[in-house]
């Protein structure tokens, strides 16, 4: 009981629905992910059917493999809704850990991501990692079996980044911007230093960068992580961990009726104070999130938390690693092999809990040698980590200058 609840709250902590303004929900204990498993859109539409085309843009679906056979879907929005010229620079937008593309796409055209970069010139592709809604496909596995949710993080750097970025570099034989949120920065930094997608990529946007996450500023989670990671993944068996599902459901409930546990209060502490979400925003996020992730990635997840390391998944063994790694010890990813030239630009929030100001600290120290004028950080004091994907500000806040810093480049 304690590790599955455990393992809810760790898995709460990355989620991107948690939390909203104004308290419209507190009263939903439990019920986050029942919610969304009713009111689920259909599978059959896809993305640009979905949010995109709805709202007067062309939209394109692409399907890509992955070198170890999953098959992902990816949105492409060409050109600005007035039309105009196409070819304009592709920018790639990878979304965090419980979430998909449609993360992006929430708010309205005027206030979106996707959509202000498409309006801006931008030829702007976003990605869906596997395990997610649309990409669930796999050229001999099925996601019912659990070879299918083999995997954490170390293979969305592996196979899906790679796959993703050749792929757009294909389709438009220009170099590539790229955006991170969340577990999305912590791939591409990972990616990046070890050196991949060099030759492919233009620059990077990293909005709630995640590397370390010994700070976070939720005791609760720190030790779930800590003390279960061992268990986690006997009882789960590393298959699929879906927030919607039954299981996940139940413990989350029974995590809510514990005594001194307030669902409302721990998942704001949780995920930091929002300062500027619409509750109609949380409502369609609702409706097509959260999306299913491997418990091994989690678990993996767990292991940075607890060891405060930056470092391939770890077997728990130095035999098992020694077969995986050819090391009775999991490898680094050192993150200062990013190249000094790369050009960076770093966006966090004063209040967000997951992404948080000391673990931003010591990723910026690994960062010092960077060069200054290629390195652009912004502190964003009242936001949180939601804010950066849906705040209704979020245009003015973050989104025009990241538009400012791709262009300034050009
Ligand atoms: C890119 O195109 C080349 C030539 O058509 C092809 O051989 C290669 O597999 C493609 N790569 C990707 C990642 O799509
Ligand atoms: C919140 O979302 C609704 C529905 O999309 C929209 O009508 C409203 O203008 C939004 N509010 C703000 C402050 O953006
Ligand atoms: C990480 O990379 C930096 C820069 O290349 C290097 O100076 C440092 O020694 C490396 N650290 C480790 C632990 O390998």
């Amino acid at each position: 009981m304690q590790v599955m609840a455990s393992l809810v709250v760790l898995g709460l902590c990355f989620m991107v629905l948690a939390v909203e303004p104004d308290g419209a929900y507190g009263s939903s204990r439990g019920s986050l992910a029942g919610n969304s498993a009713a009111a689920a859109a259909p599978v059959t539409n896809g993305i640009c059917a979905i949010s995109v085309t709805t709202h007067g843009y062309k939209c394109e679906e692409h399907e890509l493999k992955t070198d170890d056979g999953y098959i992902l879907n990816m949105q492409r929005i060409p050109e600005g809704r007035v039309g105009g010229s196409r070819g304009g620079q592709p920018v790639l937008i990878q979304h965090g850990i419980f979430a998909d593309a449609i993360t992006w796409l929430l708010n309205s055209p005027e206030q979106n991501l996707p959509m202000i970069l498409a309006d801006n010139g931008f030829d702007v592709w976003i990605s869906n990692t596997r395990g997610t809604r649309f990409s669930q496909k796999h050229i001999s596995l099925n996601p019912v079996q659990p070879e299918f949710w083999d995997w954490s993080w170390d293979e969305l750097v592996a196979y899906d980044l790679p796959a993703f970025f050749g792929y757009v570099f294909n389709q438009t034989g220009q170099k590539i911007h790229y955006i991170g949120h969340s577990l999305g920065t912590l791939m591409a930094m990972a990616s990046f230093s070890e050196g991949h997608q060099a030759d492919m990529l233009q620059s990077a946007a990293l909005l709630s960068p995640i590397a370390y996450l010994s700070h976070m500023k939720t005791a609760l989670v720190v030790l779930a992580a800590k003390a279960f990671v061992g268990e986690i993944a006997t009882m789960f068996g590393l298959a699929e961990f879906n927030p919607k599902g039954p299981e996940v459901s139940a413990f989350l409930k029974d995590l809510c009726d514990n005594p001194g546990v307030n669902c409302y209060d721990l998942v704001s502490a949780i995920s930091g104070k929002n300062c500027c979400l619409n509750a109609s925003t949380i409502d369609f996020a609702l409706q097509n999130e959260p999306q299913s992730t491997a418990t091994k990635n989690l678990v993996h997840l767990a292991q940075i938390v607890r060891d405060g390391v930056i470092k391939k998944y770890d077997y728990g063994n130095p035999d098992d690693n020694m077969k995986h790694y050819g090391e009775a010890k999991p490898p680094v990813y050192n993150i200062s092999n990013i190249d000094r030239e790369l050009r960076l630009f770093i966006s966090y929030g004063g209040l967000d809990a997951l992404s948080d100001v000391e673990d931003v600290g010591l990723l910026l120290d690994l960062l010092k040698l960077h060069d200054v004028n290629k390195l652009s950080i912004q502190n964003i004091k009242d936001y949180a980590h939601l804010d950066f994907i849906m705040g209704v500000n979020a245009k003015d806040m973050v989104y025009n200058q990241v538009v400012k810093f791709f262009k300034y480049q050009q």
